[in-house]
């Protein structure tokens, strides 16, 4: 019987601790290969037949079992290959219950560097259509769209453009959020006059959580300066407030569901918090600094924060092996639920949402209304 192999999608420099995080996990499966952004590992038979199998993890972007890779320099010749063992593998008949085809490249930068950001390219779709081009006759209707977020369970063929010309490919079931996404990047559509790229963190950061924040909730931002994750927040309808000692964009400044208090966390008066429903953290500060500014928020007894999305920079690598312990702080503080994830925004840092803090006991009507 061939070996089993799987891959998974981070960012670039973040291998390491990818792979250190699934081998923790997994303690069965051995790593095999990795180039900037992509990793494989050899997995037991088992792992392949088990239909709940899933890979988590904060730097696992996304990831699939791998069914092989091609070479060359003919697309149409590569498109032809990526059929081949799929057509060997599954009868005619199996093949329709692939239902999305997701096509992209590894990253080639870290986000945010020379105007860099991951997602579907170009290039990515082009290949996408040649492999459709190529798609075998099944003898019935096959509609098979290419790089569109998938539903729930959707079972999805990959390929990763490793290098324009090595194309690997697998598959996977769509079940955590960012398996839906092509690549595990979300398509998201920025404003004309995004402030920052930390409005795609936010907006990230609420697609990936799924927090029910809605149009009237009152939100804090540590850290808000110039203002794109705060701008992210308005455009769903929020009330928000940014703490930032440094200044606003003007664009925020002069919206009306925005107020700025314009000093460091610490200096804020503590019945600031007393409304506020989420609460959000992006201080370029050590990721103790940022919790222990949270938690001086949170435990105080007239404050019941029901979410925190808090972006912990990774200012050292060492850092990495403490996301356990500041998760376990975190749920220290009443937070059921905590989740890490380096987004595929983010840079040298990782977003932690907390939430299943216990209903506030607040009258739900008077405090979202101005
Ligand atoms: C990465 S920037 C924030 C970007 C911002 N979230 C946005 O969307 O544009 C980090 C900010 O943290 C602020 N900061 C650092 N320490 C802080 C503190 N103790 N309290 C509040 N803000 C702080 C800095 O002034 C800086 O503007």
């Amino acid at each position: 019987m061939s070996a089993h192999f799987l891959f998974a999608i981070c960012q670039i420099g973040a291998e390491a601790a990818l792979k250190n995080e699934v081998l923790w996990k997994h303690s069965d499966f051995r790593f095999a290969y990795s180039r900037p952004g992509f990793v494989t590992f050899r997995i037991p038979d088992d792992v392949v037949r088990d239909r709940k199998f899933e890979l988590r993890g904060t730097f696992v972007r996304t990831w699939g079992f791998s069914i092989g890779k091609v070479s060359g320099t003919d697309g149409h010749q590569l498109a032809r290959d990526f059929w081949k063992p799929l057509s060997e593998r599954y009868p005619a008949s199996v093949l329709p219950q692939f239902k999305h085809l997701h096509v992209w490249q590894r990253d080639r930068e870290l986000p945010g560097d020379f105007g860099y950001e991951p997602g579907v390219t170009p290039l990515a779709d082009a290949v996408g259509e040649l492999i459709l081009e190529h798609k075998p006759d099944v003898g019935t209707d096959w509609p098979l769209p290419l790089n569109e977020d998938a539903q729930e369970d959707d079972r999805i063929l990959d390929c990763v453009l490793v290098e324009p010309n090595e194309w690997w490919f697998g598959w996977h079931r769509a079940s955590s959020m960012e398996t839906h996404w092509p690549g595990g990047v979300p398509q998201i559509e920025s404003p004309d006059d995004m402030i920052s790229r930390t409005y795609l963190k936010m907006a990230e950061s609420l697609l990936w959580s799924e927090l029910p924040i809605q149009s009237g909730h009152r939100c804090i931002e540590i850290g808000s300066a110039p203002g794109g994750s705060c701008q992210a927040l308005l455009e769903r309808g929020c009330l928000v407030t940014g703490i930032d000692p440094a200044e606003m964009d003007p664009l925020v400044m002069a919206h009306r569901n925005f107020t700025h208090l314009r000093a460091k966390a610490k200096e804020v008066k503590r019945n600031t918090f007393q409304k506020v429903r989420w609460l959000a953290a992006d201080a370029n500060v050590a990721p103790k600094y940022t919790l222990d500014m949270v938690e001086a928020i949170v435990s105080q007894p007239n404050v019941r924060i029901e979410g925190l999305i808090l972006t912990l920079k990774m200012t050292d690598p060492e850092l990495v092996s403490d996301i356990p312990l500041f998760n376990k702080r975190i749920r220290s503080w009443g937070y059921r639920q905590v989740r890490a994830r380096q987004l595929a925004f983010n840079r040298q840092e990782v977003c932690v949402v907390a939430t299943g803090l216990n209903p506030p006991v607040v009258d739900e009507t008077s405090r979202d209304l101005e």
